[in-house]
């Protein structure tokens, strides 16, 4: 009966080429609708306001804060220019207490914004702006926000673990700015970004041939750079550069061709915001280990894998986490030993047998390699949108997409699928010309140096 349960959720979860296909080809399209009109589609391809990307003539102290994956992080970067790059980085990382995450907006961003302050009285007598300049600060905040300019907008609704109901609807900006008051600093928010569009960014700053970047870590995400004027929804001025960054909020695309079982539709409909962010519920590292427990769960309850009970701990929403599917993923002992460890100490299930860790290991598998399938397809999307998903003759045009987050960095098999898997749907000769390269830490650096191309004192200087 397990076996069966196995295999039934194998075949749901199968992600040929074939498919693949159709799902980038589903990106591609939901990207235009999306550009097109404003709701044209679950693809929201929000207008960062990033009409220039870092060139690399950035100087100055600036601050930077990343607040939405598993860290918050306050970040001071000096940045040298052209001839010394980045200068000196230094960062401090605090976890947000789970109970802020819920709680209300004033009581969040005065926690974000009194970390900001410890970490500025630790500046050192050479750190200091230059006398009579305010301080200013890039501000990653990775929710989908609706951008009014550079340094404001509004919340649309927050994904992964928040839900601070009295935040949706204001300017996130606004909303900071008012706790840092109150915290007694002074500081200037110069850019507000989302970290796709900061790792872009930060990927640029080392590499120009970076096009886009992609986030795989709690939530998943996309920006790239788009043309202006294949923006119909754009009624602003063209800027100068001709070009705009998109930031897509992929975790919401949705389609027919996408592989969702009933354990994904149990896993949205018990979730805190039901009906959205599907794509980064079958992807991202948030949901991953979840997926997991709910199968076990239905093999535990109609299997009877763990013996005539089900363990009490299996029961528990989101107890297994994605970095414990990951290990017992990876286990390379002959006898699974992390698989029963983990097990154990998370599970308190004990006294397993080889072949149900083999069969654990297995549902680990199905799970990572359908994420991995599905953000190459999704990048494929986004390069046919660029029309860079093929080597065109005589060319040399290179493109570059900027990876980061915990779940790229830190789940080696699901990196590999992913890498592998957009290799086989472009063609091994499309390496030549494509590459996937890890931004890492990207997004706060980026952050920082989008705030200094944006700072209030840019003019006095040139
Ligand atoms: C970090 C970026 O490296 O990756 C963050 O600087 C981003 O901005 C994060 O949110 C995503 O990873 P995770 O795994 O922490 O969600
Ligand atoms: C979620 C957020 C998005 C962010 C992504 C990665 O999808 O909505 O803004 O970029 O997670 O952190």
């Amino acid at each position: 009966r397990a076996l069966s349960i196995l295999t039934e959720f194998e075949e749901k979860c199968g992600t040929p080429s074939s498919k693949l296909k159709q799902v980038a080809d589903a990106m591609t399209v939901e990207m235009h609708a999306g550009l097109a009109s404003e709701g044209g589609s679950k693809l929201k391809m929000i207008i960062s306001y990033v009409d220039n990307l870092p060139t690399g003539d950035e100087k100055g102290l600036f601050y930077a804060l990343d607040l939405g994956g598993t860290n918050f992080r306050v970040l001071r970067v000096h940045l040298g220019g052209k001839e010394s790059r980045v200068v000196k980085q230094e960062f401090e990382e605090v976890s947000i207490p789970p109970h802020l995450m819920t709680g209300s907006s004033d009581e969040l961003f005065d926690y974000i914004a009194s970390a900001l302050a410890k970490f500025v009285a630790t500046e050192s007598d050479n750190q200091h702006v230059s006398p009579g300049r305010q301080r200013e600060l890039g501000f990653t905040f990775s929710f989908p926000v609706r951008q009014t300019s550079i340094s404001s907008g509004t919340l649309i609704k927050w994904t992964k673990g928040f839900s601070v109901e009295d935040t949706v609807g204001q300017d996130v900006v606004g909303e900071l700015t008012k706790a840092i008051e109150r915290a007694g600093l002074d500081m200037r928010v110069a850019a507000l970004v989302n970290d796709t569009v900061g790792t872009l960014a930060g990927g640029r700053y080392n590499n120009p041939d970076v096009v886009a970047a992609v986030i795989l870590g709690t939530g998943t995400n996309a920006a790239y750079v788009e043309r202006a004027h294949a923006i119909p929804k754009w009624h602003g001025l063209l800027p100068k550069s001709g070009e705009m960054v998109i930031n897509m909020e992929w975790g919401n695309f949705r389609s027919s061709h996408l592989p969702l079982t009933e354990y994904d539709q149990a896993l949205d409909a018990g979730s805190l915001n039901p009906g959205e962010q599907i794509f980064e519920k079958m992807i991202s590292g948030m949901y991953l280990g979840e997926i997991v427990r709910r199968v076990l769960c239905k093999m535990a309850e109609e299997a009877a894998i763990f013996g005539d009970t089900v363990p009490p701990k299996l029961k528990i929403p989101f107890i297994l986490r994605t970095p414990h599917t990951s290990a017992m993923h990876h286990d390379t002992s002959p006898d699974l030993k992390v698989v029963a460890t983990k097990l154990k100490d998370i599970l308190e299930i004990s006294n397993t047998s080889l072949k149900l860790r083999k069969l654990i290991v297995e549902v680990c598998d199905i799970v990572a390699t359908r994420g991995a399938r599905l953000s190459a397809a999704g990048i494929v999307g986004i390069l046919k949108k660029l029309g860079r998903d093929t080597v065109k003759d005589g060319e040399n045009q290179k493109s570059v997409v900027a990876l980061d987050g915990g779940l790229y960095e830190h789940y080696t098999k699901f990196r590999t699928c992913m890498e592998n898997t957009l290799w086989e749907l472009l063609g091994e000769e499309a390496s030549e010309n494509i590459a996937v390269e890890h931004s890492m830490d990207g997004s706060g650096i980026g952050a920082a140096l989008l705030a200094a191309s944006h700072s209030q004192y840019i003019e006095v200087e040139e």
